[in-house]
């Protein structure tokens, strides 16, 4: 058994001032609660008991290159020496957005922000703006961020509650929400090209926008089904409606281009956060000039004191530059794919029904009788309990991943780490 002894102390003396001591909610749910971390190198982090975790969860994905990568920090130290935020442009903007726009294919004219949540926001007010309708449809289980629109349809108390396919019941994540704000949005479950193309038919004059995270990543790793994107693209130009990918955790990870050129599917309207810049605060909200040039005339109106000071503008030139020189991503869908080979043979030989779902620099495991998700209603068969029990037992022996089951694969993983998780998987399983 680890010892957790000093981040129980810290964490009682963190609740003193902090609201349950952390700073976001989803770090409460640590095991065997809130850790404190001295510090990551490379694919392992640390905590203040001194134990060391191989870790899967790169701190909930921007840590594509591993934590503390050299030449990140190096950039950040350098260009922070020329200043921190200068309420005015510097060059490395410019470096950043260029490179951004050679990557990405819809990136014709950006805006960098500071996380994806308030990135998400931009992008409905510039879809409200251009065509002059109010709601944006999205879908069951996706996360576009914490703020009171969205906050809806990521909890359910059950698979029943949800109702019809075609007209969901939808359930806040929290309280305070202001009252109608669910009136902003329709939502179906994802997936299901004719039931999108119904609505449309029927309320595409109300829809501003369709938001949708092409791969589901934050319920289970579920992979849109051949035709899917392509359907939301065609219902989207036919019916003056902006296709919106949320690329927060795709974005840098499927490819350098993100989702969309990994599907060869462009949107017009997309959002980068996480990996863009290995741990440092910035996002982008990009798209086509059609759209974005709503924010060149100034009829939306974006704005942010902190947004692309040196330090973030530098780490994620640095996290591109790795990226581009080092070229890792059929590394890390090969690894992604060994281990979940590996997890799978695993639950077979110890005769667990953990499904093992995903593309490989990021996947999912869950405790299902279901052989395949397709959406959120497929997601809520799992056993959420068994799967907490997997998370902690794994964690008590030294392999980190994220609560709800999601595995990420870095630039910096090694053959060694995914047997290492391997061998530990199939041990834990065995126990529990
Ligand atoms: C797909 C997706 N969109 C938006 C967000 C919100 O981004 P942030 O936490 O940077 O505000 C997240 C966060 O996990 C996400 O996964």
């Amino acid at each position: 058994m680890k010892t957790y002894q000093k981040s129980a102390e810290l964490l009682e003396r963190a609740k003193k001032v902090l609201a349950s001591g952390v700073s976001s909610e989803f770090r409460k749910y640590n095991h065997p609660h809130a850790l404190f971390y001295t510090h990551g190198r490379g694919s392992r982090i640390y905590d203040v008991d001194g134990n060391e975790y191989l870790d899967f969860t790169l701190s909930q994905g921007p840590l594509i290159l591993g934590h503390s990568h050299p030449e990140v920090l190096k950039a950040v130290a350098e260009y922070s020496q020329e200043g921190q935020l200068f309420a005015g442009q510097h060059i490395k903007e410019i470096e950043l957005a260029e490179k951004l726009n050679q990557l990405i294919p819809s990136a014709e004219l950006m805006r960098f922000c500071l996380d994806g949540s308030e990135a998400v926001q931009t992008a409905f007010r510039v879809a409200r703006a251009k065509t002059g309708k109010q709601k944006f449809l999205r879908f069951e289980g996706h996360y576009h961020g914490w703020m009171d629109n969205v906050c809806w349809g990521i909890s359910t108390p059950s698979v029943e509650a949800l109702g019809s396919r075609e007209q969901p019941n939808v359930f806040p994540w929290t309280q305070g929400l202001p009252e109608g704000v669910e009136n902003e949005f329709i939502i179906l479950p994802w997936n299901d090209i004719e039931l999108v193309r119904k609505t449309v038919a029927e309320r595409g004059h109300e829809i501003a926008a369709i938001i949708t995270e092409p791969v589901m990543c934050n319920n289970g790793c579920i992979e849109p089904k051949p035709g899917f994107l392509q359907g939301l693209r065609d219902l989207c130009s036919e019916n003056d409606i902006a296709l919106i990918f949320d690329e927060v955790i795709t974005g840098f990870r499927l490819s350098l281009g993100g989702a969309q050129a990994y599907f060869g599917i462009t949107p017009d309207l997309s959002i980068f956060a996480k990996a863009i810049a290995s741990g440092y605060a910035i996002s982008a909200i990009a798209g086509k000039y059609e759209w974005m040039q709503l924010i060149e005339q100034a009829k939306v109106i974006h704005a942010g004191t902190m947004n692309a000071g040196n330090p973030t503008v530098a780490a994620a030139l640095a996290t591109i530059s790795v990226l581009e020189k080092e070229q890792p991503h059929e590394r890390m869908f090969r690894l992604g794919k060994m281990l979940m080979a590996g997890l799978q043979q695993a639950a077979a030989k110890t005769g667990q029904a953990m499904l093992v779902e995903g593309m490989g620099p990021m996947f999912a495991t869950s405790f299902t009788p279901i052989e395949k998700t397709n959406d959120y209603r497929d997601t809520l068969a799992a056993d959420k309990a068994k799967l907490g029990k997997f998370v902690a037992a794994m964690h008590e022996e030294g392999v980190r991943v994220i609560g709800r089951g999601l595995w990420y694969i870095s630039a910096v993983h090694t053959d060694e780490d995914i047997e290492t998780a391997i061998i530990t998987a199939e041990k834990v399983l065995a126990q529990i």
